[in-house]
């Protein structure tokens, strides 16, 4: 059985950002998990893991991709961490490269400082749409680009680097708005910034091994595939004007983080379409003979297909949310409870959003891409987020309305040895087996799928084992059963990433 409890220990902090770019910078939180880390032994068999995910891409908007990284690397932050591994959950942002010199630049022409103050994620984006436009019709325009992060990554134009700074802390408040909605926490971001500086070093341990070769003015090393010996790859690691790539960046950070957190595993919830970077990445650490390559797991996730609001295709998340938001209330408008008000609608509205577009995505496993069906993530009935709420609520009050009938040791088990009753005893006992599988695949979807099972199992009982006007032994036998199906039912929806609501 698990030991340790889901609960969060960390708490978000920003680490080692070399250039002064968000003022979040808590050192003091930084030594504090460094330390939890060092003193750590692993003698209990309980591992250190970095899970990574989320790590949208900050010049451009939230996309659907980071969506389910969010969503998938959350649960299973979750199952690991409620196994008793130390879990270090990391945000990795996009927040260097080209893109980021297009938008520097499309910002001059384009850019009103009002509009970036009023939307700045959606103002940024349509700055960025305008700027990649014309990197792909005018070779001039994207020469510039170039240019542009050369003097970025030189940090030797004060006015770009400022806007840059400026760009990322606007779109950094959008996330962190985000991630409250979805309920999502991490315990430390980095980002690729952080680590355009050491890829020098990077280059001088491949230099040193003579794994360096240059192909047309720009960097580029020559591997062997860690999956096949006899096979050679050739990697580009610096443009030719000696700017650094996505690949270098995350070598870098890889040397990086073992020096300082020393884990055991590293996750990098990412979607499947970057199978080869992350190969490239083992690769490069196998040919240098650095064990590391082993402790590196690219944690897959097929494509969600057709996600869009009755506007149109969705591009912004928070226009998503909403989205979920508005139907979540117009389908539980029919049901309204008289004593909840308007205001903690909207909040339950928000929730239930939230948990239709969880639970729709992780009912699908990992490695599977879908298509996103409103109809189908909001119904009331069925396997839906909704309903595993509308059940969750529904024990809550049972168990609230009778909370004065204590339940001692000895109970009347022939009060619930029905067939639903026992059915409902057979899915709480399975939980334990579903956990354990979940953990092994780290696979969420077993766990979504099991709360259905379960979920039918509660409902059942619910209607035949009733509670009122039954003598107090009945009484007790059944509300204890119902007691352990809530408890079940709730750790589960923790473990997935939802927040239980308790009325609805
Ligand atoms: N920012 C990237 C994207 O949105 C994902 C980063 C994944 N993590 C990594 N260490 N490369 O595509």
């Amino acid at each position: 059985m698990p030991a340790a409890s889901s609960k969060r220990i960390g708490q978000t902090f920003y680490i080692d950002l070399p250039m002064k770019i968000n003022n979040k910078v808590n050192l003091k939180d930084k030594n504090l998990i460094v330390e939890r880390w060092q003193q750590r032994n692993n003698d209990d068999g309980r591992q250190k893991i970095i899970v990574e995910y989320s790590s949208p891409n900050i010049a451009k908007p939230f996309h659907v991709g980071n969506l389910r990284s969010t969503i998938i690397g959350n649960s299973v932050a979750n199952l690991l961490q409620f196994y008793g591994n130390d879990v270090l959950r990391m945000n990795y942002l996009g927040d260097w490269g080209t893109q980021f010199a297009i938008l520097s630049l499309a910002f001059d022409r384009f850019g009103d400082p009002d509009q970036l103050r009023r939307a700045p994620l959606k103002h940024l984006f349509d700055v960025y749409v305008e700027g990649n436009r014309l990197c792909e019709s005018d070779i001039g325009w994207k020469n510039l680009a170039k240019n542009r992060f050369y003097q970025l990554e030189q940090s030797n134009d004060s006015k770009i680097y400022e806007q840059w700074c400026e760009f990322r802390r606007l779109s950094c408040e959008e996330l962190e708005k985000l991630y409250e909605r979805l309920a999502i926490q991490f315990d430390c971001y980095e980002s690729e910034s952080m680590y355009s500086g050491a890829v020098k070093d990077v280059i001088e341990i491949l230099q040193q091994r003579q794994l360096i070769k240059t192909i047309d003015g720009a960097t580029w090393t020559e591997v062997i595939d860690h999956n096949d010996e006899r096979k050679k790859i050739s990697i580009p690691l610096l443009k030719n004007d000696g700017t650094s790539l996505y690949l270098t960046r995350d070598l870098a950070a890889v040397l990086n983080r073992r020096k300082q957190f020393g884990f055991d595993r590293m996750l990098y919830v990412v979607d499947s379409s970057q199978w080869k970077h992350f190969n490239n990445l083992k690769n490069i650490l196998y040919t240098l003979h650095d064990p590391v390559y082993r402790n590196l797991e690219h944690l897959k996730f097929g494509r969600i297909l057709g996600m869009s609001t009755r506007k149109g295709e969705a591009i912004f998340l928070d226009d998503v949310l909403n989205e979920a938001k508005h139907r979540a209330l117009e389908a539980i408008q029919t049901s309204q409870n008289t004593k909840i008000s308007a205001e903690q609608y909207e909040q339950i509205a928000d929730i239930l959003g939230v948990t239709a577009i969880i639970v729709h995505d992780l009912s699908n496993r990992r490695v599977s891409e879908y298509r996103f069906n409103w109809n189908r993530a909001l119904r009331m009935n069925g396997n839906t987020g909704i309903s595993l709420q509308y059940t969750h609520a529904r024990l809550c009050n049972l168990i609230k309305n009778f909370n004065d009938c204590h339940c001692s040791s000895s109970l009347d088990i022939t009060a619930i040895d029905t067939i639903e009753g026992r059915n409902l005893i057979n899915q709480i006992l399975m939980f334990d087996e579903m956990i354990d599988q979940a953990y092994d695949q780290l696979e969420p979807s077993i766990l979504t799928n099991y709360l259905f099972n379960l979920k039918t199992a509660i409902n059942r009982a619910n209607q035949e084992l009733t509670i009122k006007g039954q003598t107090q032994p009945i009484q007790q036998a059944r509300l204890s059963l119902f007691i352990c199906a809530r408890n079940v039912l709730n750790q589960c929806m923790r473990l997935i990433g939802l927040q239980p609501l308790e009325s609805m």
